[in-house]
């Protein structure tokens, strides 16, 4: 049989991700000591970590040449849903907030007329988010460092990531609305790999989620 590939978000949900896999007992030495390798086999080789960037684990899980993915709460919210969110994972906790300059609260923001241009990495979660309070908006795509925008007179607020709030802070921005949404990494998977292999998924998923509960 061949392994069953699990693609992970690279950087901070990898790292995350690898923690709790050795945990549950995994030998994870390849991942440790991957060099510029992408795809790395864990435990006995039944198992293979394809390492890639968030958007992509998604692209990969829904056209099934990966059988699990771990992605943020964030990128399945941006880029749509066709696989199964089998998990929670508790660790890459942040959320997503509206945030602008000058101290606006959200009573002043959302009464003002005009429409409002909102810049953001995240375009559908900040659609989505308006047309729930009725409001038409003008999006603006920007790829990093969304606090920018406000910042040079580009538009009147972001939808962004907010963790530990230091970049709004440090940058003049406050938040005019906090609970957008809970943002956490998820454990993924393809339909029909969850149909073909639900043991082997099941198996694996229940580990990480005791491990999960372990240091929760
Ligand atoms: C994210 C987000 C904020 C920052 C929030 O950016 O877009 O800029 O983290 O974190 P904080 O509340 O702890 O300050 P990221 O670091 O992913 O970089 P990017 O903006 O270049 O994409």
């Amino acid at each position: 049989m061949k392994p069953l590939r699990i693609a992970l978000t690279k950087g901070r949900l990898e790292k995350d991700t690898i923690g709790l896999l050795e945990s549950a007992g995994y030998d994870c030495t390849a991942v440790r000591e991957k060099g510029r390798k992408l795809i790395l086999p864990i435990g006995d080789g039944d198992i293979e970590v394809v390492l890639a960037k968030a958007a992509d684990v998604i692209t990969y899980v829904e056209n099934g040449v990966c059988d699990l993915g771990v992605v943020g709460k964030d990128t399945i919210m941006e880029n749509g849903s066709c696989f199964f969110e089998i998990l929670d994972l508790g660790f890459g906790k942040c959320r997503f907030a509206l945030a602008g300059k000058g101290g606006r609260s959200a009573e002043e923001f959302f009464s003002g007329y005009g429409e409002k241009t909102i810049a953001t990495k995240y375009p559908n979660v900040a659609r989505n988010f308006f047309e729930g309070k009725g409001m038409d908006i003008r999006v603006i795509k920007i790829e990093g460092s969304v606090e920018l925008a406000p910042l040079l007179g580009l538009a009147d607020a972001i939808v962004d990531i907010v963790e530990t709030g230091s970049t709004l802070r440090e940058n003049g921005l406050t938040i005019i609305e906090d609970n957008v949404a809970p943002i956490s990494a998820r454990l993924i998977a393809n339909t029909a790999s969850l149909k073909l292999r639900k043991a082997e998924i099941e198996a694996l998923a229940q580990k990480m989620e005791e491990e999960r509960r372990k240091s929760s």
